[in-house]
């Protein structure tokens, strides 16, 4: 029993746990590219954060001291008694805000491990400690605190809870680069030697916590998503450096690759919106915007359908192509249109999905309510793949979706979107726009789509338009 103790407790065997989980988080990783594998992709990631945290638990100097293994045990049961039921109650709608606030609580927790490790070393003599551990201790200070207090804000704004419009101070640039002298100078002081360590480090911890709300305060509640991202990416890199600084591998390889993937899944959604990161940093878009009365630029008449004539429309079609966006999932329409796929793949249509990679609100929010309500992964077509075939589609059915089907994002150069990759539905033979007014999305702008000759609205609510427009076609 002794022996088996030991054996398990030997760093050598810490080691190959820790490797064994680092392979499961990138084999789970690799899961995540596509739709079909994102599940599986996700529980073996898990499977690697449990072997991971057991590696951890199992080390003796984690366990020693009488009162830790009870205040261990007591984290993994609040932590796991919040979060299961958080995660499984969470409508799809309300996600972005659900990942702002668990990446909040990591930031949070390696801002508090830099405290709490800084307080320990003020006890024990911070000299042997200060040459290993001291800069990567105070860079997880600034970067934890600017990500929990930025994550906390970014929550607020998408709950509603805070304004979403953009809410800036005058000279709000000039505060922000102050708030960031003034922390860096502070742990420069701190690692320089000061008497008033302590209330140094609490300085940095709540400059930086200044810093992170001054900084998402002014950007427009849609744009969370990506501050959220570059926040998660944030995050990840605190806690590498939380890592280096405990010396534990596990985090220093978990922290890397959030900080990584959070890096280019930044990257990525910028492209997708043709913004560029420091533009969206800077603030000041997508805010709660009034939505452009209709015609207000004068773009002529806009032609109304009822479900009867759509429902004739695409029952005579030979190829449909749904394009959703937000609105599907404001709806929650998507098993709504899963019965009209189906009724009209028994009237001999083909109908395909075309999945715009900025659609809705989240990264993959289109492909994960399609599949929460069970079609086929090869329906689902990604933009470069789906746009050669606009010219073959004869009905385009665009279901709550605004911005990327907009093509203004082609022919006009003065707007917000011009350079945006769009969903070129203007190339079908007709388009029917499903949406409930003519009121602007995300971009807050208006969408010339609606006025062409050849589109067709649907007013109402997604779902209740789906479900009408299916029992028309199986009336026919
Ligand atoms: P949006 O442009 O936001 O348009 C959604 C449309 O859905 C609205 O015009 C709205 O019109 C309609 N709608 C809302 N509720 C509805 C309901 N119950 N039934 C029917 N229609 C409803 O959406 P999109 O085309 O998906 O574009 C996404 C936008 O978000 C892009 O601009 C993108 O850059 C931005 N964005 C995306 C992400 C990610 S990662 N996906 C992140 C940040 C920002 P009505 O009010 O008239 O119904």
């Amino acid at each position: 029993m002794i022996a088996a103790s030991l054996f398990f407790q030997r760093t050598n065997f810490t080691d190959a746990m820790y490797i064994v989980a680092f392979s499961l988080f990138i084999y789970g990783m690799s899961g995540l590219t596509g739709p079909r594998t994102a599940v599986r992709g996700n529980k073996i990631a898990a499977v690697g954060m449990a072997i991971a945290v057991v590696a951890t638990l199992i080390q003796p100097h984690v366990l020693s001291g009488s009162s830790t293994p009870w205040l261990i045990a007591l984290g993994l049961v609040l932590g796991t008694a919040v979060g299961i039921p958080a995660a499984r109650n969470v409508r799809m709608t309300a996600m972005p805000q659900m990942v702002a606030l668990f990446n909040g609580v990591g930031g949070g927790a390696v801002a508090i491990i830099a405290w709490v490790e800084y307080r320990h070393h003020f006890r024990t003599g911070l000299s042997d400690w200060r040459l290993k551990a001291e800069i990567p201790t105070l860079f997880a200070a600034i970067v934890g605190s600017i990500s929990f207090w930025g994550s906390n804000i970014a929550f607020g704004k998408l709950q509603e809870i805070l304004p979403g419009r953009p809410i800036k101070l005058p000279l709000q640039v000039v505060i922000n680069l102050g708030l960031f002298v003034i922390a860096l100078a502070s742990a420069i002081v701190l690692a320089a030697g000061t008497h008033s360590q302590a209330l140094f480090i609490l300085g940095i911890l709540v400059t930086a916590a200044l810093l992170g709300n001054m900084v998402v305060l002014p950007i427009g509640g849609a744009d969370m998503p990506v501050v959220i991202s570059l926040l998660n990416a944030f995050t990840g890199l605190s806690a590498a450096a939380t890592g280096i600084a405990l010396n534990n591998t596990a985090m220093i390889v978990a922290g890397m690759i959030v900080g990584a993937s959070g890096t280019i899944l930044t990257n990525l959604m910028a492209k997708a919106m043709n913004r560029s990161v420091p533009a969206i940093v800077a603030g000041g878009f997508g805010g709660a915007v009034a939505a452009p009365a209709a015609g207000a630029l004068d773009r002529g008449p806009v032609r109304s359908t009822s479900a009867q004539d759509v429902a004739i429309q695409l029952s005579y079609a030979r190829q449909v192509v749904v394009a959703p966006g937000y609105g599907m999932a404001v709806a929650q329409a998507q098993h709504a249109v899963r019965e009209l796929e189906r009724a009209l793949e028994a009237k001999g249509v083909e109908v395909k999905f075309a999945i715009h990679p900025v659609a809705g609100r989240m990264p993959g929010h289109m492909n994960v309510l399609l599949a929460e309500a069970d079609v086929p992964y090869d329906l689902l077509k990604e933009m470069d793949e789906i746009n050669p075939e606009f010219s073959r589609t004869d009905v385009t059915l665009v279901i709550g979706a605004n911005d990327v089907t907009n093509p203004a994002a082609k022919n006009e150069p003065g707007s917000p979107i011009y350079g945006m990759p769009i969903l070129e539905v203007d190339k079908s033979g007709s388009v029917i726009v499903l949406k409930r007014s003519m009121a602007s999305g995300f971009a807050g702008i208006d969408n010339p789509l609606f006025y062409d000759p050849k589109t067709a609205m649907l007013f109402g609510d997604a779902k209740q338009s789906v479900s009408d427009i299916t029992s028309e076609v199986q009336a026919l």
